[in-house]
């Protein structure tokens, strides 16, 4: 079989009880055979200062060299104000500089957004597209994925609840997987 692809999962938030990473850890958990999809923590990285260009903090080094490892990334994050939460964009920002040396560009990405709230972190998943555009990473199109009613999604211990949960979640990273199939650039 051939290896797995890795898939970088960043998670937008950082709660302890965020319910945007025991969607990432139960998509980790049903992943096919042919994606490795790994959790890269972003709640360690300093604020963004482009003076650090020349001389990054340990931190910000250490996640964009974990970026730049992976075949594609995943996104999934909750909705902040209709929009990216901060942490979430400071990774990006991060990850992206100096200028011309970004370890986003090229990477395919999909994202989903999970909200307790009704329309599933719509204007956050479309935010988050807006930067994708720039940062020239092919982003999934379909099936587009606003998890709303968050809240009722887990039991006690972080499974998922309902059979049609899974359903959608198996059809999302089969779309990812064939996505990355179609546009990851060969290894150099
Ligand atoms: C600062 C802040 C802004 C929020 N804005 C929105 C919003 O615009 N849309 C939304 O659906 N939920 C919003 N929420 C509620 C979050 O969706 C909810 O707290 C969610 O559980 C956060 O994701 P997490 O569980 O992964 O931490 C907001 C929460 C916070 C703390």
């Amino acid at each position: 079989m051939a290896t797995p692809r890795r898939v970088a999962v960043v998670v937008g938030s950082l709660r302890k009880d965020s319910l945007n990473r025991k969607m990432a850890q139960a998509l980790a958990a049903i992943a096919p055979p042919s994606l490795s999809l790994e959790i890269v923590e972003i709640g360690q990285l300093p604020l963004y200062n482009q003076d650090d260009d020349t001389n990054p903090p340990a931190a910000s080094v250490a996640f964009k060299e974990k970026i730049a490892g992976a075949d594609a990334v995943l996104f999934v994050t909750p909705e902040y104000n209709r929009g990216v939460p901060g942490v979430l964009k400071n990774a990006i920002d991060v990850a992206s500089r100096p200028y011309g040396k970004s370890a986003w560009k090229g990477r395919p990405a999909a994202v989903m957004t999970v909200s307790p709230g009704a329309i599933g972190g719509f204007g956050a998943n479309h935010h988050l597209r807006q930067s994708l555009v720039f940062l020239d990473m092919p982003a999934l199109q379909q099936p587009e994925a606003y998890i709303g009613g968050a809240g009722e999604l887990f039991d006690e211990s972080g499974g998922l609840k309902k059979p049609e949960t899974k359903k959608f979640l198996d059809s999302f990273l089969a779309a990812f997987a064939a996505w990355i199939d179609r546009t990851a650039k060969p290894a150099a």
